[in-house]
């Protein structure tokens, strides 16, 4: 089986760390998220896996190659214009096979057990199926209901809190019949959540439900992903489990002073140098080639590649993109700072900060 996964959407509400990065190149605990998607589809014995995308494909393409360090064979296709869901998937249509396929959203990160929901697809009989996730707030996602037997009888796109009749919406895995393609138009904005899937259903086509209560992350926002790295260190999916062995992970050739003070969990890169009396306070990422500097702090922090910490800052409860330079003494708490960014030696940050590519901070 085949698997098409979407990396086309602009990641607006990521901003600003989506601005030079796009979503799916994001290292989520110093590993870009793409790769744990496609290893998660190796896994299930899906070895052909079609990457959609609409814009910033170069990064994309220059990290994951023809897929074979992860056991895949990678199909870039790109859009000259985004076309929707739906459409993007049409536009993969040359590469598909006529048997059923599999179709991830590529921002979501879950344990979610795909060859369970195959055989269930198979057993059913379904044109479609749909893997279902319980959320705490349905209104920012697509709320499914169903019946009894697990048959889809409604689709609501963000529905509003006077609409909401479950907490069950769309996960964004689905596994499709290859003549589903015949109800998308070819090279035209379209999505399955409005324009595919409700149209089918009015025909009365078996669309199945997939529930699970597996772990389950958007990482729609910079606090969802802050999020997805602390369950990654927190052992909260299986995806990510050094945490079973030891608090603290260490990357190759780094400098960890032996008066540094870590308490986990804490993931540290290749390369990094941790100064003396500096403190890392877990949930903490370190990306590769950073260095913290002699008595800095970094608490429940995300810190991406070659970021320098100087001496005596504090970081809490942050994420600071690549490449940034964060001066002596300086508080940075609460905030997100994009890549590329100095701040000033001293400067404290206004807690809540979302700081844009080349701003002046200080
Ligand atoms: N190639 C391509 N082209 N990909 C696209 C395009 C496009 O034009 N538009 C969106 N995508 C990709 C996004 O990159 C993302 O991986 C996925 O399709 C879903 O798009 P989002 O923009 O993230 O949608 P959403 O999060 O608001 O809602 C969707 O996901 C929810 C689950 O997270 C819907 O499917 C909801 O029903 C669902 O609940
Ligand atoms: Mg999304």
């Amino acid at each position: 089986m085949k698997a098409v996964i979407l990396v086309g959407g602009l990641g607006t509400r990521l901003r600003p760390l989506s601005i030079n990065t796009p979503k799916s190149m994001m290292p989520v605990v110093n590993i870009p998220f793409i790769e744990y998607v496609i290893r998660r589809l190796s896994r299930h014995n899906i070895k052909h896996v079609i990457l959609a995308i609409s814009h910033l494909a170069q990064p994309i393409k220059n990290y994951i190659g023809d897929g074979s360090r992860f056991g895949v064979s990678i199909t870039y296709t790109i859009e000259e214009t985004a076309l929707g869901t739906a459409g993007a998937v049409k536009n993969t249509a040359q590469y598909l096979d006529d048997e059923a396929f599999v179709v991830l959203n590529g921002d979501i990160f879950t344990d979610l057990d795909i060859s369970a929901m195959i055989a269930l697809h198979n057993r059913r009989k379904a044109k479609i199926t749909i893997a279902l996730t319980p959320v705490e707030d349905p209104t920012i996602y697509g709320l499914i209901e169903t019946d009894d037997k697990g048959r889809i009888t409604r689709f609501l796109e963000k529905p509003s809190w006077e609409q909401v009749t479950t907490n069950m919406i769309n996960a964004g895995t689905y596994i499709m019949e290859a003549d589903v393609l015949n109800s998308i138009p070819a090279q035209t904005m379209f999505s399955f959540e409005k324009g595919v899937f409700p149209p089918l259903l009015q025909k009365g086509e078996p669309i199945y439900a997939f529930p699970s209560s597996c772990y389950w992350m958007d990482i729609g926002t910079p606090e969802k992903y802050h999020q997805l790295n602390r369950d990654l260190l927190n052992a909260k999916s299986n995806q990510f489990n050094f945490i079973k062995n030891t608090h603290v992970s260490i990357g190759e050739d780094s400098n960890i002073h032996t008066a540094a003070e870590i308490t986990g969990p804490a993931v540290i890169g290749n390369n990094c140098t941790i100064g003396e009396r500096a403190k890392l306070n877990g949930a903490v990422v370190i990306g590769s080639g950073s260095t913290i500097g002699d008595s800095a702090i970094v608490e429940d922090s995300v810190i991406w590649h070659n970021v320098k910490i100087e001496q005596g800052a504090i970081v809490k409860r942050s994420i600071i993109a690549d490449n940034c330079r964060i001066g002596a003494e300086s508080n940075i708490i609460d905030a997100v700072i994009s890549d590329n960014i100095t701040v000033t030696a001293g400067y404290n940050i206004k807690p809540g900060s979302k700081i844009w590519p080349d701003t002046p901070v200080g």
